[in-house]
């Protein structure tokens, strides 16, 4: 077991495993201005593997397959059946826009993922190209469908609210959990990266975001769907699914972190809002010792922030973006 410098228990790993994606929403990912990694510049499978492995020997026991767009990475069922085989390995999920969903989800799952997340900011046709900018709503509701019919439990979706934009669509994703047993997560706009497109204008904090979604009764921890992430749980009298709430800027969960991330190169991070991380690949390909390894994850726990100080500057500034962090 391991624990950082203000006692949190850090037993969950954000792998991004490619910073590229094929969409640029809006609040993510700007549409020029961003290069790409290298193939080269990418971990491996086999480094992926080391560094999961060695901090599975420190205490870590779940894993999130994040990006950019994980399902674009070249052989991510491999990859995800190697991960989901090591031994300690205990909950191992999967975040996606869905837009391959449909054509992987049956690989996926034999792969050994059991539940995934998947980001969609509308329901509405028109409106997606707006957020996303490319693809198309009707090939991630095929990806959200497939993924039913596999059987991924719990199935949920990450709805990042912007004022103006989609706001007035709150109604209609509570709607979807009286239709369907998935698990819709209002996600609050954060100022991360370098889009630029964070302002007060876009945003809405929780109170209104609930108050949009009409009754709601809350859920305890054992009633609420698995998961190990800052969200809290309620359900619409009478839904199939329930309603959670992420909410870093109004009510901040830094408290209850439990995770460090691995970008896309080998830098593991302590926090969503840190500058500094450690730098792993260079130390792997530099011919670093697993005993190494594990005391530079060491490490980046030790540098863990005691929580986030988004709200206090201006976090657009920072070079770097959420498709290298794993949101
Ligand atoms: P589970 O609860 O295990 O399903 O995972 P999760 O909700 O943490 O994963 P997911 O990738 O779906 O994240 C949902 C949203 O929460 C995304 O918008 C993330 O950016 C945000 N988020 C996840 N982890 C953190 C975190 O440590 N800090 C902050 N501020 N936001 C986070
Ligand atoms: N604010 C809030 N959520 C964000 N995500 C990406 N960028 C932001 C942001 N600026 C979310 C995506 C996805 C998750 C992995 O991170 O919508 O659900
Ligand atoms: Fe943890 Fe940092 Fe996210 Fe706070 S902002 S919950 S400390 S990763």
């Amino acid at each position: 077991m391991i624990s950082d410098s203000f006692g949190r228990r850090i037993d969950y790993l954000r792998l991004s495993v490619t910073d590229h994606c094929n969409l640029r929403c809006l609040y993510c990912l700007p549409i020029q201005g961003f290069s790409f990694s290298k193939p080269e510049e990418i971990l491996s499978d086999d480094e992926i593997e080391r560094i999961v492995a060695l901090a599975i020997s420190l205490g870590i026991n779940k894993i999130r397959i994040t990006g950019g767009e994980p399902l674009v990475r070249p052989g991510i069922c491999s990859l995800i059946k190697r991960i989901s085989s090591l031994a300690g390995i205990g909950d191992i999920s999967l975040s996606t826009n869905g837009l391959l969903l449909s054509q992987m989800a049956k690989d996926l799952f034999q792969a050994g993922l059991k539940r995934v997340n998947v980001s969609l900011d509308t329901l509405r046709p028109e409106h997606f190209q707006t957020i996303a900018r490319f693809g198309s709503l009707e090939k991630v509701l095929e990806g959200i469908r497939a993924g039913l019919a596999v059987g991924f439990d719990p199935l949920k979706i990450n709805m990042v609210v912007i004022k103006g934009i989609n706001s007035n669509e709150i109604k209609d994703f509570v709607t979807l959990t009286h239709k369907f047993p998935i698990h819709v997560r209002f996600v609050e706009l954060m100022p991360i990266g370098e889009t630029g497109y964070f302002s007060r204008e876009h945003w809405m904090g929780l109170s209104d975001i609930m108050k949009a979604c009409g009754e709601l009764v809350s859920l305890s921890q054992d009633e609420s769907p698995r998961g190990f992430g800052p969200a809290t749980y309620f359900k619409s009298p009478g839904a199939l699914g329930t309603i959670g709430f992420i909410s870093a800027l109004s009510s901040n969960f830094c408290r209850r972190c439990n995770r460090l991330r691995l970008t896309a190169k080998g830098v593991l991070v302590p926090c969503l809002a840190s500058e500094k991380g450690v730098d792993l690949k260079n130390l792997i390909r530099s011919g670093g010792s697993d005993q190494d390894l594990c005391d530079l994850i060491r490490q980046a726990v030790l540098i863990k922030p005691e929580r986030h100080c988004m709200e206090s500057k201006n976090a657009n500034a920072r070079e770097i973006f959420m498709c290298s962090l794993g949101g």
